[in-house]
């Protein structure tokens, strides 16, 4: 599975650094919510879920971390190491956040505000959904 990315115009100058994210010209949905990952120690391990509609860019603001991606089929693993640099995760996709940097910040653009009915926690839950899916289409 080829991963998508956006790739955020750094704004810089000897003041610093400046990149900002515009929803229907940098990243392709409106967002409905911001919410970020910060402290996460070395060992942690982030995310484990899918969602049904929820689509989200990630982006490491501060640091590092990895993202798993898995379709139910195929799974890649993306570092996130710029600021500019945003992954898109799209819905029915599990994810795992792990190996974050000390310090890392990663920013979560979200086109829709928080919903736990949204969620699929389980993976074998998310594998039934795929396979259905699937066969409904
Ligand atoms: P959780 O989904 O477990 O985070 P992660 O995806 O990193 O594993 O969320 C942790 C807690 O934060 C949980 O109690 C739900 C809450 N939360 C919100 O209230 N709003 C949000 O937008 C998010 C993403 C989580």
């Amino acid at each position: 599975m080829e991963p998508k990315f956006y790739h955020f115009t750094e704004h810089g100058d000897p003041r610093g650094k400046l990149a900002a994210v515009e929803p229907g010209k940098d990243i392709p949905f409106p967002i409905g919510r911001v919410y970020y990952l910060y402290e996460v120690g070395p060992d942690q391990r982030r995310g484990f879920h899918a969602h049904k509609k929820l689509e989200q860019v990630l982006l490491c603001v501060h640091g590092s971390c990895k993202v798993l991606l898995d379709d139910g089929r195929e799974k890649c693993t993306v570092t996130l190491d710029s600021p500019t640099l945003g992954l898109y995760v799209g819905n029915a996709m599990w994810r795992e956040m792990f190996d974050f940097s000390p310090g890392a910040v990663l920013l979560v653009l979200a086109s829709e505000p928080y919903t736990e009915a949204d969620y699929i926690r389980n993976y074998e839950d998310f594998l039934n959904y795929i396979n259905h899916r699937e066969e409904q289409a």
